[in-house]
């Protein structure tokens, strides 16, 4: 039986991730090059710098992704190129758009530029066979906290979205300020887990609102204010009990809303992705859920990755998508 192969090309932030997909989710190469060692030092991603790393980690990317599926000859044996094309940063996203073409032109296969929220969706497709439209999603990285129904693959609509920060920027933005380091998504999670939720009584935005929306600015200022009134006392951050009560807080503000979702759409299949849908916190309250039918990415596939991307492109390929040539990334392309 002939393989269908495609190469999927994310590019979009900090991480170049370029990976090799049969069909729809038999993954045949997954490879990621982080970034957050780069960044760290300036407790985010600065984006000309990003746009450098990715030039530089690329093509080796693309070489060893070949190695490990086994694919001597691309032109003869890869099927498709999927790239991310947006949202995202311009200068990063031109590298894996510029990538993809010189790539799909030399080897003669067809390109499809790829929805990068479209892409974090299809991590729940590769991870579970029996997740059929129609479902929500809730999307929620660094720079995206949004509720989407999947009407069907391909036909989308935005149920809602933050006004403000994405959930993941409130992570990162709390644990700069309570000097843990970047990402801080990650570290807030493991130092919540030791301790105590209730220490701190900080608002859920938007909990009486019937509105399918989030705002986590307030939430990231009243964390601020906590610290200050500790710091004035001179009293020792408890800084466990903090992390665990901003994490409640959000958790609940995330939770709040996908549950007005499937009150709103009367549907209860739901999925999550994005790189805090790796929180544990979050995915334990959805597993809580046991009148709801629930998809949740392993972690590794919450994050920003090219497997998603791939399999998107696969998806897309297949209902007759194509781009060409002059594909160009658009930085804030709507899904
Ligand atoms: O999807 P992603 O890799 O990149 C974007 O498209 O933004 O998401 C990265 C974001 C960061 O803000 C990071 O702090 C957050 O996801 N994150 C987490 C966790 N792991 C990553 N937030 C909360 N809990 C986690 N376990
Ligand atoms: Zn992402």
């Amino acid at each position: 039986e002939r393989r269908f192969l495609t190469l999927g090309i994310e590019s979009s932030c900090d991480d170049t991730a370029v990976s090799i997909l049969d069909g729809q989710r038999d993954v045949k190469a997954d490879l990621i090059s982080s970034q957050i060692k780069d960044h760290a030092p300036f407790g985010g991603v600065v984006p000309e710098f990003a746009s450098r790393k990715h030039l530089e980690a690329i093509l080796p990317l693309v070489d060893r992704a070949l190695e490990n599926a086994g694919v001597s000859d691309p032109a003869q044996e890869l099927s498709l190129i999927g790239v991310t094309a947006g949202p995202g940063l311009m200068g990063s996203l031109l590298v894996g758009v510029m990538t993809a073409k010189a790539l799909a032109q030399t080897w003669h296969l067809p390109i499809l530029g790829v929805n990068h929220l479209e892409g974090h969706l299809f991590a729940n497709v590769v991870a579970s066979p029996d997740l059929e439209p129609p479902f929500i999603c809730l999307i929620v990285s660094g720079g995206h906290t949004e509720i989407i129904l999947a009407e069907d693959f391909g036909n989308y609509s935005l149920l809602g979205a933050t006004r403000d920060d994405a959930a993941g920027e409130a992570y990162d933005k709390v644990a700069k300020l309570l000097g843990l380091g970047y990402p801080g998504g990650p570290i807030i999670d493991s130092l919540a887990h030791k301790g105590n939720s209730e220490a701190f009584s900080f608002p859920v935005p938007l909990r009486s609102s019937d509105e399918i929306a989030f705002s986590f600015s307030g939430l990231k200022t009243a964390v601020l204010w906590a610290v200050k009134d500790l710091k004035e006392k001179s009293v020792d951050l408890p800084i466990a009990d903090l992390c665990a009560s901003f994490q409640k807080a959000a958790v609940e503000a995330l939770m709040t809303k996908v549950e007005r979702a499937v009150e709103v759409t009367g549907i209860r299949k739901v999925a999550i992705s994005g790189g805090v849908a790796a929180n544990r916190g979050l995915r334990n309250a959805l597993q809580r859920k046991k009148d709801w039918n629930v998809f949740i990415p392993p972690a590794i596939r919450c994050t920003d990755n090219g497997v998603m991307i791939a399999a998107a492109a696969y998806n897309g390929y297949k209902r007759g998508l194509i781009s060409d040539l002059f594909l160009t990334p658009n930085p804030s392309w709507p899904l």
